[in-house]
């Protein structure tokens, strides 16, 4: 079993963006046959006294039954592919500057549909740059409505990125969580809030934007997002951020649906499509299926 490429598709800035017009494949990836236990339940008191502590242990063994990148990962299938998928997006945001693409350094996961895997691809895209790269990456769940990315990294910390946005008294380095991967941090959804999107759509979201763009040039910035389909927040975050990855899950989201998505994504400066749980057998550069069914879209 192997990848297929990547692929990005652009809306404004064709001509000089890396790869513009490629699609990306990501294979379904096994998952370990362990079982898990998963956690589903609200904060307890005891997890209210944690919530000061700005440092977070991930739970590795967690993560590595749920089928996601280890830490001293490099040589699988999965590192591999995720080596492919994150390369275009590096140098887009390294030639962001010059390509013209505002906020280059955030990028939006998103998917049409539920279950296509954005935080699937979050937290594996956001491990593979703060393992292999030379870059500190910041991993926001702002899939606020139905976090996930501190259930899957095992982190029970907040406030998170409602409360901040909610009250002006909690500070960035309030929400900001170092981990024990020394280059990634993480910024968690906070509590569920029934003003969640307008909180996304205020004033105070744009100047975050702007200043973890402009603080952290150097650094990646993963938001992890609700589908676009579903809610408005994805579309409203999308025009926050830089550059914009679109899953697709293979042989299940139709071709109108993504043609759907990607109308909504006109204002964005990058789009990139991302054709995930691919079950065929690819070559590792095996552009050319991925790019016949959807690089026109
Ligand atoms: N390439 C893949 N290989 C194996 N499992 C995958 C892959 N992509 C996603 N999954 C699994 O599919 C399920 C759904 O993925 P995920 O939770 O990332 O989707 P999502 O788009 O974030 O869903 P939601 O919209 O509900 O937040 C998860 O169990 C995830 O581990
Ligand atoms: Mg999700």
């Amino acid at each position: 079993m192997s990848i297929i490429e990547n692929a990005l598709k652009k809306a404004n800035k064709q001509n000089s963006v890396e790869k513009s017009d490629e699609l990306s494949v990501l294979s379904a990836q096994p998952k370990n046959t362990l079982e898990i236990q998963k956690e589903d339940k609200q904060p307890t008191s005891d997890d209210l006294k944690i919530a000061k502590e700005n440092y977070v242990s991930i739970d590795w063994t967690s993560l590595a039954k749920e089928g996601f990148l280890d830490q001293n990962d490099t040589k699988s299938q999965l590192a591999e592919e995720f080596r492919v998928i994150k390369r275009p997006l590096v140098n887009n945001m390294q030639g962001g500057d010059v390509n013209g693409i505002k906020r280059s350094n955030l990028i939006l996961i998103c998917s049409s549909l539920p279950g296509e895997g954005k935080t699937f691809v979050s937290i594996n895209l956001a491990l593979s740059i703060a393992n292999e790269l030379d870059k500190s990456v910041l991993l926001i769940d702002a899939d606020v409505e139905k976090p996930s990315i501190s259930k899957q990294l095992g982190i029970k910390q907040y406030p998170g990125l409602i409360e901040y946005l909610e009250n002006d008294q909690i500070t960035f380095s309030d929400i900001l969580l170092k981990t024990d991967l020394p280059n990634l941090n993480v910024i968690p959804a906070g509590k569920r809030h029934k003003y969640s999107t307008e909180l996304l759509s205020s004033q105070r979201m744009y100047l975050f934007a702007e200043e973890v763009s402009r603080r952290y040039k150097d650094r990646i910035v993963v938001f992890d997002s609700p589908p676009l389909l579903v809610a408005t927040q994805a579309q409203i975050l999308a025009e926050l951020v830089g550059q914009v990855v679109l899953v697709i899950a293979a042989e299940e989201t139709p071709q109108t649906v993504v043609n759907e998505s990607i109308a909504k994504l006109t204002k964005c400066d990058v789009v990139m499509t991302l054709l995930n749980k691919t079950k065929k057998d690819f070559d590792l550069y095996g552009y050319n299926y991925g790019y016949g069914k959807y690089g026109h879209t």
